[in-house]
């Protein structure tokens, strides 16, 4: 399933679009260093950075409060009222409990009344969200909060050098207004996919840990990342040479190189944070995200290409358009 919005149009195939006005993110405080696993597996720090790029990762915390902490700076920085938010999606594959959705509580912590669901879409979870927050504003929503946050130290195995050295717990969110008639629409193009298939080369049973064929995945990351953002891309109707910044999902530095080269982009173009986070899987892009757009790499009218991918396996893009133009007045959008 995928789709397209014409660049630059004011509609996605006649109905309306959202923008981004406000993001946020959390930490939780424990760090966990690279020297950290050294002392308890047969792994060094040279090994890690080499091979993953990764130099320390965050554990503890919750999957809610995480993301009630993003979501929270994300309302603030938008500068908009919390009782104007009429829907929370959180995107998680590591919620707290089975029962209720960790968008319930978060919505509860953030005293929202609104619509709240938790969407799994392991680490394209992001992604898939954005998508999903642009169609319910095509069918009338008017200012959405999208999270997504994880705790996936409750899912790593901490005797596993395999995947105990990549994971790591975080939260990003954003507010997403729906744009008044005759403003540019932000999502031009995008793409989503799975491959379930390939299920048996990441998973974690209920309350189980992380499996994971790491070669293979590394193998698929390249291809379907490459295929994904370049799908998004054609259906925005733009190419390579016009994406000024390139949000990858944070999973190793040389899965993000191999697909960047091989999708032309430098090394400069891309938001990076996985070597102070690891892969915190749902939440790295938009932990990635709000970092660039905090350090202002991002400017009104540039090309922004999300690209993620995870277990499923799963993978999706989205090419944006930013723009400063700020928080809708509610009221005021069709
Ligand atoms: N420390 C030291 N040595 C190690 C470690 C470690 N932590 N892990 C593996 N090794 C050893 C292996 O045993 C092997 O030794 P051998 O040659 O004697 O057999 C050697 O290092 C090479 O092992 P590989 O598995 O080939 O190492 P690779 O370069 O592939 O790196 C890694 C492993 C980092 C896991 C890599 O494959 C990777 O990043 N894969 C993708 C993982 C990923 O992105 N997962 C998340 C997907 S997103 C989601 O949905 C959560």
């Amino acid at each position: 399933m995928s789709g397209r919005t014409d660049a630059g149009n004011t509609t996605t195939g006649g109905l309306r679009g959202g923008r981004i006005v406000g993001w946020g993110t959390a930490l939780p405080d424990q760090v966990l260093s690279n020297a950290d696993l050294e002392a308890n597996l047969d792994t060094t720090d040279a090994w890690i950075t080499e091979r993953t790029g990764i130099k320390e990762r965050r554990y503890g915390g919750t999957t809610a409060g995480l993301a009630a902490e993003a979501g929270r700076k994300a309302i603030e920085s938008a500068g908009v009222d919390p009782a104007s938010i009429d829907l929370l999606i959180l995107c998680t594959t590591s919620p707290d409990r089975n029962l209720p959705a960790s968008a319930s509580t978060v919505q509860a912590a953030l005293g929202l009344d609104c619509g709240a669901f938790d969407l799994n879409a392991a680490c394209s979870g992001f992604v898939y969200g954005l998508a999903a927050a642009n169609g319910y504003i095509a069918m009338g929503s008017k200012r959405i909060l999208l999270i997504g946050a994880e705790t996936l130290d409750k899912m790593t195995d901490p005797e596993d050098r395999g995947t105990a050295i990549l994971f790591g717990n975080g939260g990003g969110a954003v507010v997403i207004d729906a744009v008044p008639e005759g403003d540019p629409v932000q999502l031009l193009g995008w793409d989503v996919g799975s491959d379930g298939d390939a299920e048996h080369i990441l998973y974690a049973e209920l309350g189980g840990y992380m499996q994971m064929d790491g070669r293979e995945v590394f193998r698929k990351a390249v291809r379907v990342m490459v295929q994904s953002a370049n799908t998004a891309m054609e259906r925005a109707g733009v190419t390579a040479k016009d994406i000024a910044l390139v949000v990858p999902h944070q999973a190793n530095i040389r899965i993000i190189d191999s697909a960047c080269d091989k999708l032309g982009f430098d090394r400069e173009q891309t938001a990076l944070v996985l070597q102070s986070t690891g892969n915190t899987s749902a939440a790295s892009i938009p932990l990635a995200l709000s970092e660039a757009l905090d350090q202002g790499r991002v400017r009104d009218g540039d090309l922004v290409l999300l690209v993620g991918f995870g277990a499923g396996m799963t993978w999706a893009s989205a090419v944006l358009r930013w723009s400063e133009a700020g928080p809708v007045e509610i009221g005021a959008a069709p």
